[in-house]
């Protein structure tokens, strides 16, 4: 009998996959990592950097510098390739992105892949959609990070905002990972307490909220962090770590991630960030949040500017 190790490839070792991969080390959720760029030598250098820190990590791991044909019995891949848009609107890296995709992920599916892959290239949501189609996996075992990383950013500005610890604010960004991204403020709770109770019963923390400054600042938190270091890397390679241990732990665990809509919200056909299920699985459920009526229509115009902007793939 052979234990089966964890098993994860990342296209694309720029500061994202770069830091997705630090994180998988540090936080001891991979086994194995292979790495593929399409400069040979950055996978190099940062399989050997990897490995320098090997003795100080929870346990030993092994980097390979690969070939998309090695990426065939990866468990997971993550997919973040891309160039950051000057235009600072992720939407203008759509085609370019596309065809970056499409010049490898036949190569991985030849390969014999088949297990989850989870998408960080931008526009997130229809990159995931895209690779879910010229793949034909189930659409469980392909999804974006999507707003799992603005909900993670909402729930910073929040505890900013509030003094409460991050981990006990629920609550979500949804729709797409870009501009046109919401906030169901009616769906925000404290340790279970809603908002809008709190907002009463604790006026002095809770009744001045700047809930304009605060989803603003959610939105904007990515270009925030991109005028100084022109580039986003902890945020997003905690998200997509954090779905990969969920994956691994079967944790059946819920946040926001970009998925296909098949009804949801009324919508079908496109994918986009709302409340998922994660496990073994991938997305393993889909939650309909009993969102207001000016915040179904936010998330519906979301959906359109998604939908609008699939149609521009060549
Ligand atoms: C960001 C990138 C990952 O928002 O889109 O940081």
């Amino acid at each position: 009998m052979e234990i089966k190790l964890r098993k994860v490839g990342i296209i694309g070792v720029g500061h994202v996959g770069a830091h997705v991969a630090f994180s998988l080390v540090t936080q001891g959720l991979v086994d194995e990592l292979v790495l593929v760029d399409i400069n040979n030598q950055k996978a190099i250098s940062e399989r050997h950097d990897l490995l320098d820190a090997t003795t100080y990590l929870p346990h030993r791991i092994n980097v390979i510098a690969g070939e998309y044909e090695d990426l065939g019995d990866c468990d997971i891949i993550v997919n973040s390739v891309g160039k950051i848009s000057e235009s600072r609107d992720r939407l203008d890296e759509l085609q370019q992105s596309v065809d970056m995709v499409d010049s490898y992920i036949k190569k991985v599916m030849d390969a014999g892949f088949n297990g989850i892959i989870i998408n960080i290239t931008n526009p997130c949501d229809i990159i995931a959609y895209h690779i879910q189609k010229v793949t034909g996996l189930p659409h469980n075992q392909v999804f974006g990070t999507g707003t799992g990383l603005d909900s993670s950013r909402f729930r910073n500005v929040m505890a900013q905002s509030t003094g409460i610890d991050h981990k006990s604010i629920i609550g979500y960004s949804l729709g797409e990972h870009g501009d046109s991204q919401m906030i169901p403020w009616s769906a925000v709770n404290l340790g279970g307490k809603p908002l809008s109770e709190l907002e009463k019963e604790r006026p002095e923390t809770f009744g001045n909220l700047d809930k304009k400054d605060i989803t603003y600042r959610t939105i904007k938190g990515g270009w925030f962090t991109y005028e100084g270091k022109k580039c986003t890397e902890f945020g997003i390679a905690s998200t997509a770590a954090r779905f990969i241990k969920g994956i691994y732990h079967d944790e059946k665990f819920v946040t926001t991630a970009s998925t296909l809509l098949e009804g949801e919200y009324g919508e079908e056909g496109l994918y986009i960030s709302i409340p998922v299920v994660v496990g073994k699985n991938g997305v393993e459920d889909k939650y309909e949040l009993n969102l207001t009526e000016e915040e179904l229509k936010e998330f519906k115009d979301s959906c359109s500017v998604v939908k609008e902007n699939m149609s521009k793939i060549k």
